[in-house]
Order: structure tokens, then sequence, then C-alpha cells
């Protein structure tokens, strides 16, 4: 239950309730034991918050180009002790330069429900900057809904689309093998694709 005080920053998206129990199980196995792991679109923030307090050995660093997702981010991480997450950054993965607003080497990288809700620019941009920011063997991670062999994997699916298309016609749901292909030209190979609940995906892509 999310009783918010008056004056307080943090926002609420319900479905980051639904969803990162199972997000976490998958994280919990592709991810360094140790390290730091970079967020791109934050959102809300109560991802990052859960992701922080499943697994306490690794440092986090979120991020979102919009000030209001920040604030909301920083306002949750406080939730958190002794403090594991960074302040949040403004990464826009449509502006080329992103990785060069980093002040520490990342160890992976997490894109959640992102890729859908943005132009395929933000797309092309998470692989270019993923493709520079990590070693050898380091995972990037990305969540959503997304098509296979061209087609919607469900209804609800192509519903959705619909109504990304209605609030840019530049959104819409990418059909894995493009996610794979732009990832390909940087580096990044995809080494697992996992079916998850209410028909999203999760795609783990390693650094070669
Ligand atoms: C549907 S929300 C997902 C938020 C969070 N990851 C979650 O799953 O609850 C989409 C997020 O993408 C972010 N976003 C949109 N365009 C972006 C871009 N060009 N670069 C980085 N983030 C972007 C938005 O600010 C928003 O936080």
């Amino acid at each position: 239950m999310f009783d918010k005080p008056h004056g307080d920053a943090r926002q609420h998206a319900p479905a980051t309730e639904r969803n990162a129990s199972f997000i976490i199980d998958i994280l919990k196995d592709v991810l360094p034991k140790q390290g730091h792991v970079l967020e791109i679109a934050s959102g809300s923030g109560e991802h990052i918050i859960a992701f922080a307090n499943a697994m306490p050995a690794l440092t986090w660093q979120p991020s979102d180009p919009f000030e209001e997702s920040r604030s909301s981010i920083d306002a949750w991480a406080q939730q958190v002790t002794p403090s594991r997450i960074d302040p949040a950054l403004n990464l826009d993965m449509t502006r080329p330069d992103w990785s060069g607003k980093l002040s520490k080497p990342v160890n992976a990288i997490l894109s959640i429900n992102m890729i859908h809700i943005a132009p395929w620019e933000a797309c092309q941009g998470l692989m270019q900057g993923a493709g520079q920011l990590l070693n050898k063997e380091e995972v990037l991670y990305t969540y959503g809904p997304y098509k296979k062999g061209g087609v919607h994997t469900s209804e609800s699916n192509q519903d959705f689309e619909g109504w990304l298309k209605a609030k840019s016609e530049l959104y819409g749901i990418r059909d894995i093998a493009d996610v794979a292909g732009e990832a390909k030209n940087h580096g990044l190979v995809l080494e697992q694709e996992i079916a998850m609940p209410a028909n999203n995906f999760s795609l783990v892509f390693k650094k070669i």
C-alpha cells in the first residue's frame, strides 16, 4: 500500500510491484556478485530499490531523462541503508554522448520497459553506449514486450501497440531480432531470451 504524504517526490508505478520479483530472479542469475550496476530509464525508482535490497553486495546507478523521475528515484533511494544507490543521472539514450556522463566504470546495465516507449534511436543509443561501457563478458539486460518473427506474442501486446502509436508514431513494440541485430553492431550478443509473465521477455546480452 502506497500512502503518499504531501510534498513527497516518490512516484508509484503499480507494475513494478507485479514484475520486480520475477526480474530479480533473473538478475540474481546474470548479474556479477559484486560491482556497479547502471539502470537506464529508472522511472519511479521502485525497481532499483527492490534490486538494491535483494542484491546488497552490488552498488547502483539509476538514471532517467525526466527531472520528476529523478526526484522520485532519489526520494525512494533514501530508504535503502546503508546507501548503495548513487544520485540519479540525466541520461537520454537518444543523445550520442550519454555514456560520457558516468563518473565510475559500470559492470552491468539494465533497461526495463524503455525500448518500446521511446524512438528506435533510443534503442540504438542504448546499444552504442552499452557497447562502449561494458567489458568482455559483462551483461546488458533488457525487459519488456517484444515481437517475435515480426508478430506480436499476444493480443494484449497488439492492443498495447495501438496505445503506444497513439502517443507517438515513433514508439512501438520492437522485434527481438531487430534489437539483437542492433546490439550485435556494438559487440553485444543475445545470450538468453526468457519468456516472462504478462507477455514480456527478459533479454540478456553479453559483451564479446
Ligand atoms: C514505461 S517507463 C519504465 C520505467 C521503469 N523502468 C519501469 O519499468 O517501471 C519508460 C521510461 O523510459 C524513460 N525514457 C523514455 N525515453 C527515454 C530515453 N530517450 N532515454 C532514456 N530513458 C527514456 C522514461 O523517462 C520512463 O522512465
